[in-house]
Order: structure tokens, then sequence, then C-alpha cells
């Protein structure tokens, strides 16, 4: 609908930046209510409560009592070639309306194939074709939603013979053309950077600063001649650094670390993420008072 996506592109472009966040595990929700840590928001895995009831949702509904949250999905898969799943972006939607997020956002990837969720976050072929499809239906769920879509750069493993442009490229075209915001995964590109032996600092000069709404931080693990995005490890020094280049790029933007599995209690965290506070105090030019 036209007139629906003229509005939403005369509307402020990004939302305000909420600080240092976490992403909200099950782990920690006893701990988060007990004692209401110092983190200034949460990010949720939105399909963890896309249900009609149970403790999850009641745990969430009580945290959000307190913070605010963001929905980041795994199984949108915008760039499949399946039709967009109506009942999933349904239940998105009715989530939203329950714990109103701050965004929603998922990755620029295809999951599914001939209606089978492979949970990966596959890599699409940076091609014109593949661009205007993406394109096409991002405008769709930002329609749907009736708000911009946030959307990651993934980690990837292989690329296409076919791709025309650099993934840095690729991305900026996607968020200008979709007029979408981008969640942008430090990790995942010191990831690929290290697959495919690209220059990290090339791809942050090319991506579109008034449209990065989100920084992820996370772990990884080092096989030697490649790098696995497993989330289960402390973000290490180089990855710190780049967030650092990120910082002095695009300001002060909203900033998480992603923990997924071998996670550590709540307090291990809560230093990663004073660390991050830091390293962005640095990056940042010092104001004059
Ligand atoms: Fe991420």
């Amino acid at each position: 609908m036209p007139g629906r996506r003229a509005a939403r592109s005369q509307s402020r472009l990004t939302r305000p930046a909420l600080g240092f966040g976490l992403g909200l595990r099950a782990d920690h929700y006893e701990t988060i209510l007990d004692r209401r840590p110092p983190v200034d928001w949460f990010e949720i895995i939105s399909e963890n409560y896309m249900v009609g009831g149970g403790k999850p949702l009641d745990y969430l509904d009580r945290i959000r009592a307190d913070y605010p949250l963001v929905m980041h999905g795994v199984s949108l898969s915008i760039g499949g070639s399946d039709p967009l799943d109506r009942d999933y972006l349904g239940g998105l939607g009715e989530l939203a309306r329950r714990i109103e997020p701050a965004w929603i956002s998922d990755h620029l990837c295809w999951t599914s194939l001939g209606g089978i969720n492979m949970h990966d976050l596959l890599p699409l072929p940076h091609t014109e074709t593949a661009l205007k499809h993406v394109v096409d239906r991002i405008g769709q769920v930002q329609d749907a939603l009736g708000r911009r879509l946030v959307i990651e750069n993934v980690s990837s493993y292989v690329s296409y013979v076919d791709s025309a442009v650099p993934e840095w490229e690729f991305l900026a075209e996607v968020a200008n053309r979709a007029d979408c915001l981008i969640l942008l995964d430090v990790n995942n590109i010191y990831v690929s950077a290290y697959n495919h032996e690209f220059d990290a600092l090339r791809y942050l000069d090319h991506v579109p600063a008034h449209r990065v709404q989100q920084i992820h931080l996370a772990g990884h693990s080092n096989e030697g001649a490649y790098i696995v995005d497993t989330h289960d490890h402390p973000v290490i020094d180089p990855v710190f650094a780049l967030y650092g280049e990120a910082v002095r790029r695009f300001g002060p933007i909203s900033t998480m670390i992603e923990r997924d599995a071998n996670i550590p209690p709540l307090d291990e965290l809560l230093a990663e993420l004073d660390r991050a506070r830091a390293v962005a105090a640095a990056a940042l030019p010092k104001v004059r008072t």
C-alpha cells in the first residue's frame, strides 16, 4: 500500500538509542526479577513467546514492567522463495501488541524452503534479482507490521559465484530501497571478514549510518581455517575493537550482547556489558561541559 509506505518514510528514521542491553534468556529470569540488574533493555527471541500462554509469557510480562524490550526473530526467511508466512506475521503482530517492543528485527537471509525450516541463517546471493525479491518482501512485512523492519547481517561460510557486489553494498542497497533499518552484528562482520578474507573496516565504511538502529556483539569459535558463529564464548578483543570503530562511525547505537549457549551467570554478562560501555565511551568524542 503506497500510502502507508509514504507515511512511514516521512517519520523519524531510527528510534532513540536505548543504551546497553542483553539477550533475555530463561536461565536469568529469576535473577532479573529478584535483582533488577542495571541493564537498559532486553532483546527477546520472538518465536519463544509466540504462544498462547504459559510461564515464559508470564516472566516476559513481569520483566516488561521494568525494562524496554525489542523483538528479534529467527524464522521470517525474508530472502526465501516460499511465500511469506502470514500466520507467522500475525503472531509477530500479536506479540508486539502485547509487549510494545521498541522495534522488531530479523535476519537478511533465508531459512526455509518448501515449507521446511532449516533452522539456519543462510546467506543470499548478492544479485539484482535477490535484491528486488528481498526489498519487495521487506515492504510486505513492514506493511503487515505497520513499522520499519530492522534487518541483521548474518555470518556466512559460503559465497555465491553469481554475487555481483560485496555484502556491504548489498546490505546498504536493501536498506535504502526497502526504507528499513539495520541491526549491525559486529561479530558477524568479523566472522565473515575472517572466513571470506575481506576488510571489516571497509564493510563499516559502506553501511548507511542513518539506518543503523542496533548493534549485536557476540562470541564465536575459531577453528583455525574458519570461524563458526556459535555465540557460546565471551566477545573477543578484536570484536570489541571493531565495535569501537563502529561507534566512531555511527554514534551511540543501542548495543547488546548475544549469548545463546554455554550461558554464564548474569554477573559475567553484566561485566561484559560494562566493557562494551567503556569501549563506546572511549570511541565517542568527549562532550565539554
Ligand atoms: Fe546477531
